[in-house]
């Protein structure tokens, strides 16, 4: 077997989405599969050098995989020609900088989303990898979810007709920390501000690919947000303020007149099929899409509900739905993202993913936050080359 050994700098890898998405069931997964197979005796094999501030911990993380390579020195790491791909999942605010580090040293580059706290600072960084001429992408895991893609085949197959709206709903109770025995699941810096945190900075970079793939370019959007809670407990059990946005209740418009309505907040109970869901009404049927499954009810199935508040629902509205089947076995979807970037680095295969359109998801988020503080809605530009 021929073997394409591609050192990837992983900074941040310690990090909740480092550690468990892209370390363990990404890159880890793809080098138990024997690596990326690209013909019948080749195949590209990722290396990992885990980078970050505090060696004690990713001395933990290497021991508990069994790997060697680990550095705090990121200008080091970056020096060394077998390292030839960049990945940043360090926590949002950190990603433009060290991201600009490695463009600068011709590396290939490759984020986790949004790529920017600010608009402007994310066109500088794809604009600085286009005049590098590195490859460049950002992960936009969403689309490769089991549910989602089981929807865009049957969308392809026109079964739903005219899509006339999307009903988007993500969320679930993030516990604040008050309750020792309930300790909070997401960290701390999600709910500050000034520390590159905020509901809509978070989902909305992920509405922006998801909505411009499956129902047409986001043209304008409203959005009203709220820190529903305004204390928690941090990861060292002191109370903070929280300064940043915890949720936030969207109307995005699409070019093809698709209205999108999409409700993210970390304040709600779930009573729902899964934690995020879209309703996707068409004409000749609805879709209800979660992260693996997707179900279907067509025109010639739809109860013929009549209003009657003085009797039960004489229909279970959960019935009618068909469960549209697998077409195919979908593996993780932060592994299918890499790979096909790792096959875009060796084979140059195309990798529309990149930087600019993760500009997009940062753009949407800063409109948002601007339809918000100004209470009306806004037209999103088409960004510069
Ligand atoms: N694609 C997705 O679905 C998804 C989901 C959650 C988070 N994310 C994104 O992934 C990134 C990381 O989020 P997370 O939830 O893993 O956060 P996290 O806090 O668990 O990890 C952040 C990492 O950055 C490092 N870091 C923090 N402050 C630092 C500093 N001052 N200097 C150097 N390193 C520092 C931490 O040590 C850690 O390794 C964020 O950009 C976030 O938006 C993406």
């Amino acid at each position: 077997m021929k073997l394409h050994r591609i050192g990837v700098i992983m900074n941040g890898v310690t990090g909740r989405m480092g550690t468990n998405q892209h370390l363990v069931r990404s890159i880890l997964a793809i080098q138990r599969q024997g690596g990326v197979r690209i013909k019948k005796n080749e195949a590209i094999m990722p290396e990992p050098v885990l980078v970050g501030r505090k060696e004690d911990k990713l001395r933990k993380l290497a021991k508990a995989h069994g790997l060697q390579n680990i550095s705090t020195n990121l200008a080091g790491v970056l020096a060394d020609p077998k390292n030839k791909i960049y990945f940043d999942s360090q926590s949002t605010k950190l990603h433009v900088d060290s991201m600009l580090m490695a463009i600068d040293a011709g590396k290939a580059v490759y984020c986790e989303k949004p790529t920017a706290e600010s608009l402007e600072k994310a066109v500088q960084l794809y604009q600085a990898a286009e005049r590098a001429g590195v490859k460049n992408g950002v992960v936009q895991d969403k689309l490769f979810l089991p549910g989602l893609q089981k929807f865009a085949k049957i969308k392809q197959q026109g079964i739903l007709g005219k899509i006339l709206s999307v009903h988007g709903e993500f969320g679930y109770w993030v516990f604040s920390g008050h309750n020792a025995e309930q300790t909070p699941q997401r960290p701390s810096w999600n709910y500050r501000s000034e520390d590159g945190g905020g509901i809509i900075v978070d989902m909305h970079s992920h509405w922006r690919y998801v909505i411009d793939n499956l129902f047409g370019r986001v043209k304008s959007v409203l959005t009203h947000a709220e820190t529903h809670l305004k204390e928690r407990i941090d990861e060292n059990g002191k109370v903070y303020t929280c300064t940043a946005d915890d949720a936030a209740y969207a109307i995005f418009e699409t070019e093809d007149n698709v209205l999108c309505q999409f409700n993210s907040s970390w304040v709600t109970r779930v009573r729902r099929d899964d934690l995020f869901t879209m309703l996707v009404n068409g004409t000749e049927a609805s879709a209800v899409i979660g992260l693996r499954k997707c179900r279907l009810q067509k025109l010639s199935s739809t109860p013929r509900f009549v209003w009657n508040p003085d009797v039960d629902i004489p229909v279970d509205p959960n019935n009618n739905w068909e469960e549209v089947p697998a077409s195919e076995t979908y593996d993780n979807a932060f592994k299918n993202q890499w790979e096909l970037f790792l096959r875009h680095v060796v084979l140059d295969e195309p990798f529309p993913w990149n930087l600019r359109e993760g500009a997009k998801g940062v753009q949407l988020a800063e409109k948002s936050r601007q339809s918000h503080r100004q209470r009306r809605w806004l037209d999103l530009e088409e960004l510069p080359e």
